[in-house]
């Protein structure tokens, strides 16, 4: 018979008995000296950590980066170095507005992080399956996400803050004309897309700045589920687009994404006419074509999944050389909120974690902190400069100079007050079909929210396309005289807005 193996204490002492504990007499209370029960308690007592507080329920999965398109006249980053080249990577998926335990065929906004492991760093895209977002200012974010979430007196999910945010905040419409079509419920995560969804820089090897966005497009074909045929797979499985991804991988049917690129040369951001940093805007591809760069397997499912899914931990602000930020005001407050979210969730040390450290040498000068489980620097010198050998900073990779104009000031981010041609625009490429089912989903949506938030948000979308405004009104039975006077009433509110 093969012989089992020891269950032993976390410092690897023998354990005698894992089924009872030392009671002092047959039937009497049990002795403080049960060592092994206190660790097993304690240990249990502490499983759970922080859950994300935004993204929370998450699949993710390891795979590989391939070059199949020579970019290095944009970019000197090496992941694009040569054609053929090979990157090893970890991708999580995650619906947006969730706790642990929620389904994954909500109508939500699903997350698309990839962390490249690159040998200049980790470069993570932190993005989501839709191009554009529903805040153009950081200083909205905690806001809109509270509308997301449970009500805070009632711990309900309620429709009432969302519509009541979304229509107060006209930016939000391209994003939320996407969330109610058909991509608003992707049938798992292997059938969606994923973008990088702000505007990013590449910097080339002559020190030239172009402006960039990242596409990645799903090789299984784009496939979404109605209302009812989600609402009708959530009530036997919450956790579908997870054992999708799993099985998926497991038989070895590995999914895949095409990255391409749209390039903006630097100076052209001056003149184009939509604001190239703007969160809630794309740029045509009719001004911008698609450029392909690789394609993107995943081939490896965690061996162990809060060992890598759970503790993953993403930042937009891990790029790496050849790649940067953009003055997109939303990307700039986003490199400050991940890596202290990441500090709350996981400690000081979260870039220790095997999924999250870099797969290349790394040397700096940070000592200490709870959980710091590498060899904390060994024997070098903890301060820079020294006369010991330590790690110098490379002034060759410094980038160029980004031109800056204007003065300080909170400047009103509703001076463009264009919210409407793009998400008609979308709204006017659907089929006749999918125009009557994002209408009958808006209405449905809105269905438990009070008139007059019905009506406002019912005016943004006439304002974008009159006949989607015409629609969600009559599915709300909102009279056209009302619906046409809010429009005006918006109308009149947008141009009393100051200019900058
Ligand atoms: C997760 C903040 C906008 C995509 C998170 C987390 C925070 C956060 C604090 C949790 C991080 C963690 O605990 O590891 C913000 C702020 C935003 C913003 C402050 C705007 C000001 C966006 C945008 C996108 C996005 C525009 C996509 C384009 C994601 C994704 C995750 C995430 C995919 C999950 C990362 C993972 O898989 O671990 N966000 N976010 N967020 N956010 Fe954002």
């Amino acid at each position: 018979m093969k012989k089992k193996k020891q269950l032993t204490t976390e410092t690897g002492c023998p354990v005698a008995d894992n089924q009872n504990i030392e009671t002092a007499g047959k039937r009497g209370p049990a002795l403080m000296q049960n060592v092994w029960y206190l660790e097993k308690q304690a240990h249990f007592n502490r499983e759970r950590i922080p859950e994300r507080v935004v993204h929370a329920k998450g699949s993710g999965a390891y795979g590989t980066f391939t070059v199949t398109n020579d970019i290095t006249r944009y970019t000197k980053a090496k992941i694009f170095s040569e054609v053929g080249k090979k990157t090893e990577l970890f991708l999580r998926f995650s619906v947006v507005a969730g706790s642990l335990g929620d389904s994954d065929t909500e109508r939500d906004v699903r997350g698309f992080s990839v962390k490249f492991y690159t040998e200049e760093g980790n470069w993570d895209l932190v993005g989501n399956n839709t191009p554009v977002f529903f805040i153009r200012d950081p200083l909205k974010f905690a806001d809109f996400i509270h509308t997301q979430k449970r009500d805070p007196k009632t711990n309900v999910f309620t429709a009432v803050s969302k519509w009541d945010f979304w229509s107060l905040s006209p930016e939000s419409l391209h994003q939320v004309m996407i969330l109610m079509s058909d991509r608003g419920i992707p049938q798992n995560y292997r059938r969606m897309h994923g973008f990088g969804s702000h505007t990013f820089s590449f910097i080339n090897s002559n020190n030239e700045r172009f402006w960039v966005k990242f596409h990645l497009l799903t090789q299984q074909g784009i496939a979404n589920f109605t209302t009812e045929e989600a609402a009708e797979i959530s009530k036997y499985d919450r956790d579908h687009a997870q054992r999708d991804l799993y099985e998926s991988i497991a038989k070895g049917d590995f999914p895949k994404w095409k990255m391409y690129v749209q390039i903006m040369p630097e100076a052209e951001a001056e003149t184009y006419h939509i604001n190239p940093f703007d969160l809630t805007k794309v740029w045509p591809h009719g001004d911008y074509p698609l450029i392909e760069v690789g394609m993107l397997e995943l081939n490896r499912n965690p061996e162990n999944y809060f060992l890598d899914v759970e503790q993953s931990a993403f930042a937009p602000s891990n790029v790496v050389p050849g790649i940067g930020f953009s003055p997109d005001r939303v990307l700039q407050g986003r490199l400050f909120a991940y890596t202290d979210a990441h500090r709350y969730r996981l400690g000081v040390n979260a870039d220790l974690i095997p999924v999250n450290r870099p797969h290349c040498p790394y040397a700096n000068y940070h000592r200490d902190g709870d959980m710091r489980i590498d060899n904390n620097g060994g024997d070098n010198v903890n301060y820079e400069p020294n006369s010991f050998d330590g790690p110098v900073d490379n002034p060759a990779l410094r980038e160029p100079p980004l031109k800056i104009k204007g003065e300080a000031y909170d400047y009103n981010h509703r001076e463009d007050r264009d919210y409407y041609s793009q998400p008609g625009a979308l709204f006017r490429l659907m089929s006749p079909d999918a125009r009557q089912r994002l209408i009958s989903n808006v209405v449905d949506n809105m269905n438990t929210v009070p008139q007059f938030i019905q009506i406002r948000a019912a005016a943004r979308f006439y304002q974008a396309d009159e006949n989607c405004g015409k629609g969600i009104a009559e599915g709300l039975g909102i009279g056209l005289h009302s619906l046409l006077e809010e429009v005006e009433r918006q109308k009149k509110e947008d141009a009393r807005m100051e200019p900058c």
